[in-house]
């Protein structure tokens, strides 16, 4: 007669190779039936439609077979995952070793394109101690709904321009400071991340807060991050800290691919003289730079008065179709769907 804990046990020979550990302890099994001659269980995936399904089936079967013999009745059911970003295709961190180069603005006006191009987009604040999302999207006092599952509760991102968006400063003062330990920051993020009502989504942009610290280690390491977007300014100073961030993406550990670079401010364009373009830094810079790191420049931002009016009053400059500004970020935003 089979018993329950006895395949329980056998079935942590199974194991799943690209995660490194047995199919019990990566908590794959779900409604384990043991019956008589029969055993049935549900085998939780992340894809439905992963090729590699089948050879874990294979794998359980055999295991099953070799130890309970040939006669045994085993019936598994693949089941899809649900987490709050398993329908997430892409997640696309916008990041910089420093502070100020236009991580946020980027962030902002790439979601923005991202839609345009018909994606379905998502923009999460990782920026815990300083968000900037609320602002540069005039979401105001709007706070985010949510909801109880599982005993657990679950953000519903605020929607705007078709965007999904969430940040700490919805839930708290955005103008007062957060005072918090490195933990609690990780741990908001995660809740960001986890807790919330993404759906289907081709894209979730992470507007990351400045530096290579806890947060960024947090999102490389416990979430699965399809690239970085490394954003610069022309000055030398800023590529010293650039530098830094893209190597902690290479690092092994974390091995989070680079996109590209963005060059903000890359050359500056007085409103009243629309057609000047003045190089104020250099004009080879972003490619120079995009060559030392080795990566592609997806692009070179304009310093222009309207980006920061627009961020400021929460329309993200991307939506006027008229502006140049807007055309570099639809080519940017090409790239990157291209890679995909
Ligand atoms: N291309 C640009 N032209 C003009 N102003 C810009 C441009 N890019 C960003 N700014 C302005 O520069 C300031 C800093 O930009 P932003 O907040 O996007 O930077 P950040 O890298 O996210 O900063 P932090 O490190 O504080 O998160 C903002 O006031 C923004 O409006
Ligand atoms: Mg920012």
């Amino acid at each position: 007669m089979l018993v329950k804990e006895n395949v329980l046990e056998v079935l942590k020979d199974v194991i799943y190779f690209p995660k490194g550990d047995n199919i019990i302890a990566l908590n794959m099994v779900d409604n384990l039936h043991v019956k008589e001659n029969d055993i049935r269980f549900d085998l939780v995936v992340e894809h439905a439609d992963d090729p590699k399904n089948d050879i874990l089936i294979n794998a359980a079967k055999r295991t099953l077979n070799s130890v309970f013999g040939d006669g045994v009745n085993i019936d598994i059911k693949i089941v899809e995952e649900k987490t709050a970003l398993s329908k997430v295709k892409h997640i696309i961190a916008v990041a910089s070793g420093k502070g100020g180069v236009g991580k946020s603005t980027v962030s902002a006006n790439l979601a923005v394109a991202l839609a345009r191009a018909n994606k379905r987009v998502g923009l999460v604040d990782a920026d815990i101690y300083g968000p900037s999302v609320p602002m540069m999207f005039g979401t105001g006092d709007e706070q985010p709904g949510s909801f109880e599952r599982d005993g657990k509760m679950v953000m519903v991102p605020i929607e705007k321009y078709g965007i999904k968006l969430l940040s700490i400063g919805f839930f708290v003062d955005a103008n007062r400071p957060l005072i918090w330990r490195g933990p609690m920051a990780t741990s908001a993020l995660n809740q960001l991340m986890n807790d919330a009502l993404w759906g289907e989504l081709d894209f979730l942009v992470v507007d990351m807060p400045p530096g290579t610290g806890d947060i960024q280690l947090t999102l490389a390491q416990s979430f699965n991050v399809s690239g970085a977007v490394i954003v610069t300014t022309p000055q030398q100073v800023a590529f010293a800290d650039v530098r830094r961030a893209a190597m902690m993406f290479n690092e092994e550990a974390l091995q989070v691919p680079i996109l590209g670079l963005v060059e903000n401010m890359a050359y500056f364009v007085p409103d009243d003289m629309p057609e000047k373009k003045y190089y104020i830094f250099g004009k080879e810079t972003g490619k120079k730079f995009a060559e030392e790191l080795n990566v592609p420049l997806l692009g070179q931002i304009p310093m222009v008065e309207r980006i920061a009016e627009c961020g400021d009053q929460g329309t993200p400059l991307a939506l006027d179709a008229t502006s140049p500004v807007t055309k570099a970020f639809d080519k940017i935003a090409e790239t990157i769907i291209r890679k995909f």
